[in-house]
Formats: structure tokens, sequence, C-alpha cells
């Protein structure tokens, strides 16, 4: 597929790649329209696919991650054409299929489907000049790919409705207060600081990678006790795998381990 509002590249050595996306919509401040979200769904299965690849990071441009889904787009719609072709579920979730660490760097404005988007990476790295919002309200809609539930969840529910009913925007130091990003850098150094984390998870066994991002994630789907079922199993299965015998017995030899991804 050729891609003409993404780009794509891997960053690392050979064996454990890091993929990364990048918004290329600029005059549009990145706003997510049906082709832009169908090339990035295609390019992330193909970095899912490729074995060479442990982590992606999606990011956007210096001025915007994105600036929410395409308003020019949505402003034709009227229910029959949203209902009939499934906006949104159709092809913007294929994200949460990706069982590879998902790293978004942001920088710039994260409003409506923009800041949706980032919220369904598993965490989020902002730069300082990143603003995060939920401005929907302001065109006479709410958030529809997952705001209203991920955004809570994230900060808690006295800043997520202050966020969706105000429509105002979070800057990048109330949003690592908030807990919604992980971690807030200098502009400058946004890319060497999410490369870093993502050539660190690279450099890990890819099923304990997994099973930590699956069972993460499980905490928001389940109750504690489940939840805490769930890790327990997966925390046993990973007694099977080479990578435990290996990072086991290099951290007792005082060695560095040579995860084999078995
Ligand atoms: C289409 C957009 C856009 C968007 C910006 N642009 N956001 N086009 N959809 N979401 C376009 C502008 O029309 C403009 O095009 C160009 O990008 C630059 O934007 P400006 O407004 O001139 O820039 P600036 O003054 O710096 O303001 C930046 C901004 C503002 C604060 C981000 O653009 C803005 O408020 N954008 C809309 C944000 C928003 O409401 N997002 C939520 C969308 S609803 P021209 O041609 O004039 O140069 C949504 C629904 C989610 O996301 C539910 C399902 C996913």
């Amino acid at each position: 597929m050729r891609y003409e509002m993404i780009e794509t590249r891997t960053e690392g050595p050979d064996s454990r790649q890091v993929g990364i996306v990048t918004l290329n919509r600029p005059k549009q401040l990145n706003a997510l329209n049906d082709q832009l979200m169908d090339e990035l769904g295609h390019a992330l299965q193909a970095f899912e696919a490729d074995d060479s690849v442990g982590c992606i990071i999606l990011t956007g441009s210096e001025k915007a991650f994105a600036a929410g889904a395409d308003i020019s787009a949505m402003a034709k719609f009227d229910f029959a054409d949203v209902y009939k072709n499934d906006f949104i579920t159709r092809n913007w979730e294929q994200i949460r299929s990706i069982r590879k660490p998902v790293i978004a760097a942001v920088s710039g404005f994260a409003l409506g489907g923009g800041c949706e988007l980032a919220m369904m990476c598993d965490f989020i790295i902002a730069a300082d000049n990143a603003k995060f919002g939920q401005p929907e309200i302001k065109i006479g809609i709410i958030p529809g790919a997952g705001g209203t539930q991920r955004l809570p969840r994230a900060v808690g529910k006295a800043k997520a409705m202050d966020m969706a009913l105000t429509g105002r925007m979070m800057d990048a130091v109330e949003a690592e207060r908030a807990g919604l990003v992980s971690r807030v850098v200098p502009l400058a150094q946004l890319m060497d600081e999410t490369l870093g984390a993502a050539l660190t998870i690279c450099s890990f066994g890819e099923p304990s990678v997994m099973a930590a991002k699956e069972a993460v994630n499980r905490a928001f789907e389940s109750g504690l006790s489940d939840g805490v079922m769930f890790e327990r199993r997966l925390f046993h299965s990973l007694f099977a795998t080479q990578d435990q015998k290996e990072g086991m017995d290099a951290f007792l030899n005082k060695r560095k381990a040579a995860f084999t991804n078995r």
C-alpha cells in the first residue's frame, strides 16, 4: 500500500527494530479522515506482522499530533451515513488489536479524535508544548472514539467531565499531573526519549512484553480478582519460556540476557 497521509520507517538494530508511524497531513493539522485511518490501520498491521519489529511509535508533527477527526468530512455526514458505514468502528480501532506495545509521542494539539487516538496507545510521552482536549461539545457532538470512557479512566471523573463539558484544553504539565501521560520532555527531545523507551522495550523478551501489555489492559476490562487471576496465569505461563530461563540465569551470572523471544 502506498501511503499519502502517513509516513513509516524503522529505527534500531536489524533484529529488534522500532516501527515508527508519523501522521502527515500538516496543512490540516493531521485531521483524521477515512483514508488516513485506513492507512494507519494498514501500517500498524504491517509492523505487527514483521518479526523484526518489537515496538511501535505513533507520532505527528511539532504543531499537531492530530487536531481531531476531519470536521470538513464530518460536516457532510448525516445519521444514515455514519450508521450504515459504521463510522469510527470500521477503521479507528485497529490499534487496539495490535499486541506489540504502541507508544504515542505527542507534541502540539491532540484534540478530539487525536486525543482519543493517543489514549488508544499503550502510553503517551508528551512534549512540553502538547495540548490535550475533547472539544467536540463546541461543534455539537461528543467524543466518539472512546474519549468519554478512556479519559475518566486516565484522569478521573472530575477532570474528564470538565474537559468533555467545557471543551477546554489541558497542557502537558496538567496532563502528567493527572495521569494522562507518563512523561513530559522538552519538545526537541521528544523523539529521542520515546525511541529510548521503545528500544528498551525491544531489548526484552517478546512473550513477557506481550503478557505485560495484555495484563495491564485487562485491568480496564475486569474486576480486581478476575484481573489478578488473569495476571497470575500469564505469570505462571512465562515459566514455560526460554526467556525466563535466560533472564534469570543472566542475572545470577551477572551477564546481559540474550532473549530469543521463545
Ligand atoms: C479539519 C482542521 C481540523 C479538524 C484544524 N483544521 N483542525 N480541519 N478537521 N479537526 C484545519 C483548519 O481548518 C485550518 O485549515 C488548518 O487546519 C489550520 O488550523 P487553524 O485553525 O488555522 O490553526 P490554529 O489557529 O493554530 O488553531 C489550531 C486549533 C484549531 C486550535 C487546533 O484548528 C481547532 O480548534 N481545530 C479543531 C479542533 C477540534 O474541534 N477537534 C475535534 C474535532 S471532532 P485552513 O484550510 O483554514 O488553513 C472529533 C470527533 C471525534 O475529533 C469523534 C470520533 C473520532
